[in-house]
């Protein structure tokens, strides 16, 4: 499939999606997340790509939300499927095993802020602004904003940005939780990826444990949570990257984790 618009960067062992539609300040339309849907496919089967970063072309938007053109032509039926399109993808990034970073790098409204949560973490530049403005359309969140934003920040925060419609500044989005760093805009990409080298030096089976026992057990009872987690724990004490790594804290050296 050829990609129109979307950007993929693909590196030695990490990988760029750049949203590519910036006179449209990379709002999301079917197009989008069709490709979108056909590059994380791709990305799930390429072990090579051991993280994925997620960012907007051009110093405005990382992404306005739904392409309020397509959204403007719903009706009843196919408004849920127009939710469940960009639902499904985002669901898809999130179960990704491998570290997924949004680099929020301008505005991060409606769907686009629901884009940046289902990334496993945030970091944005100090231009970026947050919000799930759907209520000035006369809708709501449809890929995600009613459920990972009160997990995100608590119910009482979320309930405020979903029914107000107001979009928040970057220092504020830190301050409830929903951006893990603020960088300056020329600095936001390098430090992105000073990130993901930083993970990637550490061993892949454990982290994408992590990912994995963290995503799917957000719903269950802690004894349920703490159980699965039991369980990824030992399977990982069967891997040799667990004997390297505990082998050279005893021997004083530097782990050299292969993976495996
Ligand atoms: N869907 C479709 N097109 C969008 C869009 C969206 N969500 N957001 C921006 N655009 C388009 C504009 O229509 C405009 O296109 P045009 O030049 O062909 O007219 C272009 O992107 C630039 O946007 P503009 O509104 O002129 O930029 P601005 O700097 O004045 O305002 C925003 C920026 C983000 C405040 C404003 O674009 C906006 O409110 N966008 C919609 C946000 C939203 O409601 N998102 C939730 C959607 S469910």
């Amino acid at each position: 499939m050829d990609y129109t618009t979307i950007l993929f960067e693909k590196y030695d062992n990490y990988a760029i999606i750049k949203l590519n539609r910036p006179d449209k300040l990379n709002a999301l339309n079917n197009q989008l997340f069709l490709e979108l849907n056909d590059l994380i496919g791709k990305i799930e089967l390429d072990e090579t790509i051991k993280a994925l970063i997620i960012t907007g072309v051009g110093d405005k938007a990382f992404a306005a939300g739904a392409d309020i053109s397509e959204l403007n032509k719903c009706d009843r039926r196919s408004g849920k499927q127009f939710s469940e399109l960009g639902s499904n993808v985002m669901l898809r990034i999130e179960q990704l095993r491998i570290p997924v970073i949004a680099a929020v790098n301008g505005f991060a409204l409606g769907g686009g802020c629901e884009l940046a949560m289902c990334c496993h973490i945030r970091f944005a530049s100090e231009k970026a602004k947050f919000g799930q403005p759907e209520v000035n359309l006369g809708i709501i969140p449809g890929y995600g904003g009613t459920q990972r934003l009160p997990r995100l920040v608590g119910k009482s925060k979320a309930m405020e940005l979903i029914i107000s419609g107001n979009i928040i500044d970057v220092n504020e989005a830190y301050r409830i939780g929903l951006v893990n760093q603020i960088y300056n805009s020329k600095e936001l990409m390098e430090k992105t990826i000073e990130f993901v080298n930083l993970v990637l030096s550490k061993g892949q089976f454990a982290v994408s444990a992590a990912i994995e026992v963290i995503n799917n057990t957000d719903n269950l009872s802690l004894q349920e949570g703490l159980h699965i987690e039991s369980l990824k724990f030992g399977e990982i004490c069967g891997t040799n990257d667990f004997q390297e790594g505990t082998l050279a804290f005893l021997e004083k050296r530097k782990a050299n984790f292969q993976g495996n």
